[in-house]
């Protein structure tokens, strides 16, 4: 299909997906540090430094993810008001069992990689291989945490 021709309404439109992809992202690192606080059970140090190495890496994706918001010339969202309206994925839970805390961020991924799917889509269509490109990258991230849980889960 081709491409339509990249303009400040097709910035905006791409940006306004970014701004969802923020929300996701900026939550699931949220639920990823305090599972980090907060998991128990034998296999604690293995999940503390798994859950560690993974808030690290989507923090850091968090703040790309923004600026390229800002590159697009749009405001990023900030604060938990605004970041909690674009996003699905609900708080964590300290008191879950370290199994559940698992299968909840395997969750939290998925919705997170719909939601670069879609905005990848939209960049596609808006001719936006920056933000396409972003997009496909974490999504490969995101699909790499999914499976180190998913590993982490078999008994
Ligand atoms: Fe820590």
């Amino acid at each position: 299909m081709a491409a339509a021709a990249k303009t400040a309404d097709t910035d905006k439109g791409v940006a306004h997906e970014l701004s969802k992809v923020l929300a996701d992202s900026f939550t699931i690192y949220q639920k990823t540090h305090g599972y980090h606080w907060n998991v128990r059970g034998p296999n604690f140090r293995g999940l503390h430094l798994l859950l560690e190495e993974q808030y690290n890496e989507i923090w850091t994706s968090v703040d790309e993810i923004a600026e390229r918001i800002r590159a697009l010339d749009q405001f990023a969202p900030m604060g938990h008001g605004a970041l909690g309206n674009l996003t699905s994925i609900k708080d964590g839970d300290p008191t879950l069992s370290a199994k559940e805390m698992l299968k909840d961020l395997v969750d939290g991924h998925e919705v997170t990689i719909a939601t670069l799917k879609h905005a990848a889509d939209v960049a596609d269509e808006a001719g936006d291989i920056s933000t396409n490109d972003l997009c496909t990258q974490r999504i490969t991230a995101h699909e790499k945490h999914r499976w180190m849980l998913k590993a982490s889960l078999e008994a």
